[in-house]
């Protein structure tokens, strides 16, 4: 570990400073994280009861008839239930493949505009819905739209920042994904009591203004320094670089640029390339990060806030309002993030984030173990309840300014250009699998796992914190095509990069 910091120390330090010009592509760039946001709010809240009847009447019936079974942790299991709402993750797993071709041919900035214009048109496709094919299609578009957005703009982020500022400007993506999730539970908390349609056509149609917001955006932007490179517009390249960094003085980064460009010009297949031994570390990070992150058991909670605290005793609106609370924690915790992971740096934030998280989610496991038993029967006197919640939200704010931001801070950072563009798709398909199954799994494994569901995920959370421990080196203020140095001072990954 020592000798990562001296790789830092020995690092290149670029001139420049971080001018308003690169904060306002960056901040119009994250708007891309919107549309994920506001869609992982949504999985758990179309279900409303006329969108039910409407759409799916057979599970309507089926999830009144098991609203009535006896064991209070299989209450909700439904896999009809799911299926349909998972169905966005399904699009979202596949998309990330083309999209890495659009982004290494056309640039980052073509995907992004690709992105927010179909998730528009899925958006406005699933609102009009007259029948459950105009939805199904409706729903994958929105997939297509995520996939691409999730492709494509973390790696944008981590081209246009300088080094010293690359870890905050990243974390505007994960910024942009909490208040969309917040946004989206606001939509619904406000209109759950419109009657009839609207109550499901308003939140899928107000979707649509954040898909046009990143597509607008992104048509305003300029694409990356690095992009325009490997384009051979070398002039242009230089140009852009000087402006966002706000100085002449560009030489020194931009030889590194155009170094990295012309080892990405030599890769034919990229997907190839990633798999090759001198690319292993990043083949692996970009594997195992996506899966510890959904691992964590986030997702259980931001999909299923509202029936989670139904179970422990809170009534409707309160449980409902407690959804609202964890969503502006987890808004707030992200601020924390973008403060200190260029100073504090990405491997502190792991270890506490993750430490936290084994804590809040052991002593919510102990207490409702003790509480509900294996029968899922039992209470939370009122003090009890509190305590839960406050460990929940202690437990979001945890995974907010850790692996929440990190997963997709880390992959976009770790690769050299030639295959930075599939290892962020290899990164999004597997985000993406991971939050279909336990989008998907969570309430059956609740029903067969039952309070020793949490203790499964705390496994995995003390497994990830050692992965971090032994084979994730700290890449704050290290030059992005600059990498290859913290890979050769790693007592693990050095005898995987050849020499340079
Ligand atoms: C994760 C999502 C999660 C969100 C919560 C993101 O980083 O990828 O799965 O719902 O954070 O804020």
């Amino acid at each position: 570990m020592i000798q990562e910091d001296n790789a830092q120390r020995e690092g290149k330090k670029y001139g420049g400073k971080v001018t308003p010009f690169v904060l306002v592509i960056c901040l119009v760039a994250a708007t891309g994280g919107l549309i994920f946001g506001y869609d992982v709010g949504v999985t758990g809240a179309t279900t409303s009861n006329e969108f039910l009847r409407k759409f799916f009447p057979s599970v309507y019936i089926k999830m009144k008839c098991e609203l009535d079974k006896e064991d209070g942790y299989c209450k909700y299991d439904s896999q009809m239930l799911t299926l349909f709402t998972s169905s966005i993750y399904m699009a979202a797993m596949v998309a990330p493949i083309f999209a890495s071709s659009v982004t290494t041919a056309y640039g980052r900035r073509t995907s992004m505009i690709l992105g927010g214009l179909v998730f528009f048109v899925g958006s406005l496709l699933g609102s009009a819905a007259m029948n459950i094919q105009m939805l199904i299609i409706g729903r994958l578009l929105l997939g297509v739209g995520v996939g691409f957005g999730n492709q494509s703009v973390p790696v944008y982020l981590s081209e246009m920042a300088p080094t010293k500022l690359r870890g905050a400007l990243n974390i505007f993506f994960q910024m942009a994904i909490t208040v969309g999730i917040l946004v989206s539970s606001l939509v619904h908390y406000s209109t759950s009591n419109l009657g009839g349609d609207w109550g499901w056509r308003f939140p899928l149609g107000f979707a649509a203004i954040l898909g046009l917001i990143m597509a607008l955006g992104s048509l305003l932007l300029p694409d990356t320094p690095n992009f325009i490179l490997t384009k051979g517009q070398n002039g242009k390249a230089k140009e852009l670089l000087q402006k966002i960094r706000g100085t002449e003085e560009v030489d020194d980064e931009f030889q590194e640029l155009f170094k990295a460009s012309e080892a990405a010009k030599k890769v034919e297949n990229p997907w190839k390339s990633i798999t090759e031994r001198r690319h292993r570390p990043q083949f692996v990070l970009c594997i195992l990060i996506p899966f510890f992150q959904q691992l964590t058991g986030i997702n259980v909670v931001m999909f299923y806030a509202p029936v989670l605290f139904k179970t422990l005793g809170f009534g409707d609106r309160a449980a409902l309002m407690s959804a609202v609370l964890t969503g502006i924690v987890n808004v707030l915790a992200t601020l924390v993030a973008i403060l200190l992971v260029d100073k504090l740096g990405r491997r502190f934030l792991f270890f506490q984030g993750a430490i936290q998280m084994i804590i809040c989610q052991t002593t919510v496991a102990v207490m409702i173990g003790l509480r509900y038993g294996s029968t899922g029967e039992g209470f939370f006197t009122t003090t009890e309840a509190n305590m839960a919640l406050f460990l929940i939200c202690a437990y979001v704010a945890a995974f907010a300014w850790s692996w929440g931001p990190l997963g997709w801070l880390v992959p976009s950072e770790i690769c050299p250009l030639e295959i930075r563009s599939v290892g962020q798709a290899i990164n999004v398909s597997l985000n993406m699998t991971l939050t279909f199954a336990i989008n998907q799994g969570f309430l059956s494994m609740l029903c067969y796992m039952k309070f020793g569901l949490f203790f499964f995920f705390v496994l995995f959370q003390i497994m990830m914190t050692i992965f971090i421990y032994f084979f994730v080196p700290e890449t704050k203020r290290v030059p992005i095509e600059d990498m290859k140095r913290v890979w050769k001072a790693h007592w693990f990954w050095q005898d995987f990069v050849p020499d340079y």
